[in-house]
């Protein structure tokens, strides 16, 4: 197998600071990303931001923005002093608001990777067409994904399983980050479409958005461990 090894994001999905701050301490060096959400951001706020960022750790912030372009710029000019490597937003927030953010993004915070969501996982086809979307989900994916490289994004959150139908198609710099991500012999839970860390690599991740199969261990530096030792010597390589 060829191809860089992607990196591993844990979903810090948690109850409270303290169990947060014990996972980051249990995974030490060996985790590079952590994934901070609406949940999380919004009862803790900036300063969290910034404390896991002290610590060493990269930081996805995945408040997914949606708005107008005026409001969408002006929210991240708002983020724009925090320490964050990744900001996710709606792609079909449009061509303007893209377009707009990029430009925010190279001038404020050109260390920030913009990633663009496209459809949610949770949407299905009858869903799409409830919101006046008559088109499959996965072509509205391809759009959306087009749409939002075309505007200068430089990533796309993606389910595994489009991972093959994007990777071809999308520049080579656009990086696919991928959540459904769940080792052999690890529990589903709610997901539905997902991949295993080795098969997401060969499917093209570039990184791997990791949160209950680390979180739910008794060791989750095990955990976080084991997936990496997957992803660099692949069961098929
Ligand atoms: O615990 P689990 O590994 O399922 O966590 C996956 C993370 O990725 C969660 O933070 C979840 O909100 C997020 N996510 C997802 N599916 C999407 C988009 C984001 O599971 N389509």
């Amino acid at each position: 197998m060829s191809g860089m090894i992607p990196s591993v994001i844990l979903a810090l999905d948690v109850e409270d600071k303290n169990r947060a701050r014990s996972v980051l301490q249990a995974t030490g060096d060996r985790l590079e990303w952590v994934k901070i959400g609406l949940q999380t951001y919004l009862r803790d706020g900036p300063d969290f931001v910034r404390e896991v960022a002290d610590s060493g750790k990269k930081v996805f912030l995945d408040l997914k923005l949606h708005d107008i372009p005026n409001t969408m710029c002006k929210a991240m000019e708002s983020l724009a002093s925090l320490p964050i490597g990744m900001l996710t937003l709606h792609a079909c927030a449009g061509p303007q608001a893209l377009n707009k953010c990029t430009e925010v993004a190279n001038e404020l915070m050109p260390d920030t990777l913009l990633l663009a969501v496209t459809v949610l996982t949770s949407m299905d086809e009858e869903a799409l067409s409830a919101i006046g979307v008559n088109v499959s989900p996965q072509d509205q994916v391809d759009r959306l994904a087009n749409l939002a490289t075309e505007s200068g994004i430089g990533g796309i959150v993606c389910s595994p399983l489009e991972l093959t139908r994007l990777r071809p198609v999308l520049p080579k710099n656009v990086k696919l980050v991928t959540p459904g991500i769940r080792p052999t012999g690890t529990a589903a839970g709610d997901q539905k479409r997902i991949m295993t860390p080795a098969d997401a690599r060969a499917a093209g991740a570039d990184y791997l958005v990791v949160g209950r199969p680390i979180l739910a261990h008794e060791d989750p530096l095990a955990a976080l461990e084991a997936i990496q030792t997957e992803l660099s010597h692949p069961p098929n390589d």
